[in-house]
């Protein structure tokens, strides 16, 4: 990845975006103020036609014969994520989820009682649920490598723990479902490459919002959803798994018809490419529309989105600091286009929420159980969630931080 906060190495008529004809071509652009982009962004119309006109395909003619019919298109899939995280289309596998990715990725690699797990305090928490899972299975130790006093993990220290403990793992979300915080993946990944210790990095609110470049970053395996800020459906994610890791021959637990051969009545073959994480059956009106998002985020451009994005959610976290009553939570070094606040007073989540749905603006809440360690640190329960993308503007930035004034003036329910 490159250094999102230096305009040096950008070519600054790369960056202009035409903002107005984006968002005609968003149609939720019309209806709704969508700042819940890091739960799901809105699908832009190309996206949208690929998955309808796939779904009539298929009523039409018979869903295995719609697939067959557009095999070019799916395989679409493969060659767009590839591009767009510096990879191979044999590296990448689908999922229907990032969860499931992950859990795939997890039951890959054979655990042994007494193995290390390593990661960070802001790591996501079906990640960090599913290593209470191995722990209690498996009998893994789990290490969180702690933070530094700016917040973020002290890369550091992570280091040092990954000399002492020599993890079976090393696992880090780049950015939390809870905060803007982004992570130094790429740093942690070279003492990962140097010490020779397997990386695993959630990528799931990045994708799509920076470049992402899976060499650089020094991973050996890589999650994520589609439906967040590559803007694509819901149902859809994907794993990026290194030539390493295949050659090593990790394979899922659960492996289908899809992902091995089965060679004789008593042996099975995981085939050669990353499709042993996947299985047979696939939705292809989602991965089709998953290929579009995918082209359509590259055409954007990835470095004009990153340029763009982190610096609204900046301007947000600029006007809400001014409003009495909101405590800005994101912490970090680096900041991305999550904006996360609590407020004073007696607001609960739910109708405070639901006084900025009564707006037309899309919101998100997040609880300490989705962040046991970062809302403990900040002493939180609960937190509301802005998230723009850039087909936003500067003018629906005004209007929700108002709108968020005009509320927590107003006192709480
Ligand atoms: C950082 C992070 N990782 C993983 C996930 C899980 O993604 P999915 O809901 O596609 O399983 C999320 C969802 O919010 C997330 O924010």
């Amino acid at each position: 990845m490159r250094d999102h906060n230096s305009a040096t190495i950008l070519n600054p008529e790369a960056l202009q975006l035409d903002i107005a004809a984006l968002r005609a071509e968003t149609p939720g652009c019309r209806q709704v103020v969508h700042f819940n982009n890091a739960g799901c962004g809105l699908l832009a119309t190309p996206v949208l036609t690929a998955m309808v006109g796939h779904l009539n395909l298929e009523a039409r003619i018979g869903g295995y014969e719609a697939s067959a019919a557009r095999a070019d298109g799916v395989r679409g899939f493969y060659t767009e994520l590839a591009a767009l995280i510096n990879t191979a289309p044999e590296n990448i596998a689908f999922a229907g989820s990032a969860t499931h990715a992950y859990a795939n990725a997890l039951s890959s690699i054979p655990f042994e009682p007494g193995d290390t797990i390593l990661t960070t305090r802001d790591d996501f928490v079906s990640n960090q649920i599913a290593f209470l899972s191995l722990r209690k299975r498996f009998g893994v130790q789990i290490v969180h490598a702690p933070n530094t006093p700016e917040g973020g993990v002290d890369v550091e220290a992570m280091a040092r723990l990954m000399r002492a403990h020599r993890p079976r793992l090393v696992s880090v979300t780049h950015i939390p479902t809870n905060s803007g915080l982004v992570s130094p993946i790429a740093e942690i990944g070279r003492h990962c490459r140097e010490l020779d210790l397997l990386y695993l990095v959630d990528a799931c609110q990045s994708v799509g919002q920076y470049p992402l470049d899976v060499e650089e970053i020094g991973c050996d395996l890589l999650t994520a959803t589609c439906r967040k800020f590559l803007r694509g459906p819901r149902g859809s994610g994907f794993l990026y798994v290194s030539d390493r890791v295949l050659r090593i021959g990790y394979e899922p637990l659960f492996i289908d018809m899809h992902g091995a051969r089965w060679t004789a009545p008593g042996e099975y073959r995981p085939v050669g490419t990353a499709a042993r994480f996947e299985e047979w059956e696939f939705p292809y009106a989602t991965v089709l529309g998953s290929a579009a998002a995918t082209r359509y985020a590259r055409e954007v451009g990835l470095e004009a989105i990153a340029h763009r994005t982190p610096a609204l959610a900046a301007r947000l976290r600029d006007r809400l600091e001014t409003v009495p009553g909101v405590r800005l939570l994101d912490r970090g070094p680096q900041l991305a286009a999550l904006v996360t606040f609590a407020v004073d007073g007696a607001w609960q989540p739910q109708p405070f929420k639901e006084a900025l749905d009564a707006r037309k603006i899309n919101s998100a809440l997040s609880f300490r159980e989705f962040a046991q360690f970062d809302f403990g640190d900040k002493d939180v329960d609960w937190c509301l969630r802005l998230s723009p993308h850039y087909y936003n503007t500067e003018e629906e930035v005004a209007h929700v931080a108002d709108a968020v004034a005009e509320i927590v003036g107003g006192g709480g329910r």
